[in-house]
């Protein structure tokens, strides 16, 4: 009896130091394993007599049932204290500042595009257009300028092989050609915008060999130079988001007939006179007209009965006076920096 005293205080005071689960299973194994020392107990009771095993037996079930519940309440201690630990090791701090996630930015030349096509069709403009590989005839002739104008020479066109038809070809140089194939298409009256690329063989601060125009063309029977004076002045104030001092100064272009190039009080100097404006206080934006009757003739419309205008402006231009962008070749060299500040949010976020 006193051995198993001694076993008892042995047992539970080892379990309870017992500070991992392996260490616990061993214990159980050496207390209550098939040769472990509880068990062993239990085997002699077979040799004893009935007066002893009943005391000696009943002490060491007793035993055995304190060492049980000694050994599965440490072992639920210390399943605990490991799940503990294992929660605080994983634990997630949301406090610390998220890593940055960059959003990639709408390109400044798209969404111009975007705003000025938005903007000329709450005017009534709908889209139309043509291919960038364009027809000598398309770009030049049937634009009233024939093989030997000098306003050929004043465009640096990309020329191209011959089609299958063995008709000339070129990149467009500008969206003019659109009114043509509008103009053959479809029936007047007609109102409408072609937004696209251009290319000329051309390479400035303020030229790049590819740029993006805006074509607008309204022919109708009574439309006037007023009209295309409206159209332009309503563009321009809803684009710079203010009323713009314009200005149209007579020009010359073979398709217009009379031509005018339009002019915005410069919005970097308020006029004064800057680096931007060469000193003038104006900024060229756009060319413009009323269409010339050659052009209404080879497109299959009788200039006797309809009229209209014509604009087309670059889009590039008017990115670089809107956002203050200083060199158009910024626009093709995808430079993140540049991208990053000029560029608009998709409006899509992570
Ligand atoms: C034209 O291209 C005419 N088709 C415009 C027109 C349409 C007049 C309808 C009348 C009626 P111009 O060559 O000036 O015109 O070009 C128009 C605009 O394109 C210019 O004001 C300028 O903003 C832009 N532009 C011209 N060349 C380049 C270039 N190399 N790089 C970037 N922008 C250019
Ligand atoms: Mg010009």
């Amino acid at each position: 009896m006193q051995k198993l005293n001694t076993l008892e205080q042995q047992s539970l005071s080892q379990i309870q130091a017992a500070n991992a689960l392996d260490e616990l299973e061993q214990q159980r194994v050496t207390l209550l394993g098939k040769s472990g020392e509880i068990t062993q107990l239990l085997k002699q009771l077979g040799g004893m007599s009935p007066e002893e095993r009943k005391d000696f037996g009943q002490a060491v079930n007793v035993l055995k049932q304190k060492v049980q519940s000694a050994l599965e309440e440490r072992k639920e201690e210390l399943e605990t204290a490991t799940l503990n630990k294992k929660l605080l090791a994983e634990k997630i701090d949301i406090t610390l500042p998220a890593a940055p996630y960059r959003v990639g930015r709408m390109h400044p030349v798209s969404y111009v595009m975007e705003e000025v096509e938005g903007i000329l069709s709450t005017l009534g403009f709908d889209p139309a257009s043509g291919p960038e590989i364009e027809t000598d005839f398309h770009n030049f002739t049937a634009l009233n300028i024939p093989a030997d104008h000098p306003a050929r020479q004043e465009h640096d066109t990309f020329y191209l092989p011959d089609n299958a038809e063995g008709q000339k070809r070129v990149l467009r140089t500008h969206t003019s050609p659109v009114q043509i194939r509008t103009m053959q298409k479809f029936p007047p009256p007609l109102r409408i915008q072609a937004i696209g690329q251009v290319y000329r063989c051309d390479s400035d601060l303020t030229h790049t060999p590819q740029f993006q125009q805006v074509e607008g063309l309204a022919i109708d029977k009574d439309l006037t130079f007023g009209h295309l004076k409206g159209v332009l002045q309503t563009f321009l104030n809803r684009f710079f988001e203010k009323e713009i001092e314009m200005r149209m100064r007579p020009s010359y272009f073979p398709f217009t007939e009379p031509s005018a190039e339009v002019d915005i009080r410069c919005i970097f100097c308020s006029g004064n006179g800057c680096r931007v404006c060469k000193n003038t206080g104006w900024l060229e934006v756009l060319g413009s007209g009323m269409v010339h009757r050659n052009v209404l003739t080879h497109s299959g419309i009788d200039p006797n009965q309809w009229q209209g205008f014509a604009f087309g402006v670059g889009i590039g231009r008017l990115a670089m006076l809107k956002y203050g962008i200083n060199d158009l070749r910024l626009f093709f060299e995808s430079q993140q920096t540049f991208l990053q500040h000029f560029g608009k949010p998709s409006g899509l976020r992570p």
